[in-house]
């Protein structure tokens, strides 16, 4: 009877202690996935805002339009998974793919309309200030560098290579890297069009 009682008592100490814990922990804290606020100006001239692409999945990749193999390989697959699902009569309008230059100093405004017209038409390429594209990659986390390098018009751009998934109201839903085809896209993406 005693030996009950001890152990009730130590599982209302245990659960009740978990309960709290975690209730005082979520309210400290909760990790913060990547992305958030970007100024930038687009292909078309006009100046945008995330809060522009409110209420449609942002599909976002950092690059640069010089890239020789890497950024159009990765655009070239988010556009390949837009048309698949387009293909099988889905209305793909809720989801809007952006490529952020990490190359501002090659990437102005006319360039990036020359660079647009080779992937999906709904693809709006962003540039800005070095400052604002520091600013929108540093909210994704995302490394991208100048390299000098001889024969490539001077330099190339490391950079990390993402595709990020946002969700309506901005918020982080996942990312796809070079391992996920066009059909692995378009599989995690049908469910919410
Ligand atoms: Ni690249």
């Amino acid at each position: 009877m005693k030996v009950i009682r001890i152990a009730t008592w130590l599982a209302v100490v245990v659960i009740g202690g978990y309960i709290l814990a975690t209730r005082y922990m979520g309210g400290q804290e909760t990790i913060k996935g990547p992305g958030g606020p970007f100024v930038l100006t687009a292909h078309t001239g006009e100046t945008v805002s995330n809060r522009d692409f409110l209420g449609k999945y942002m599909l976002i990749y950092f690059g640069y339009s010089f890239c020789p193999d890497v950024c159009p390989i990765e655009l070239g697959k988010m556009s390949a998974a837009l048309t698949m699902l387009e293909n099988e009569g889905l209305d793909t309008s809720t989801l809007q793919p952006l490529f952020i230059s990490v190359d501002p100093e090659r990437d102005t405004v006319e360039a990036l309309a020359d660079y647009v017209v080779d992937f999906h038409p709904s693809l709006i390429a962003l540039t800005g200030t070095p400052e604002e594209i520091a600013a929108a990659a540093k909210q994704y986390r995302v490394y991208y560098k100048k390299r000098l390098q001889e024969g490539m018009d001077g330099y190339l751009m490391d950079h990390q290579s993402v595709i990020f998934v946002m969700g309506p109201n901005g918020e982080y839903q996942r990312i796809f890297t070079s391992r996920d085809t066009p059909a692995d896209m378009a599989a995690s993406l049908k469910p919410v069009l």
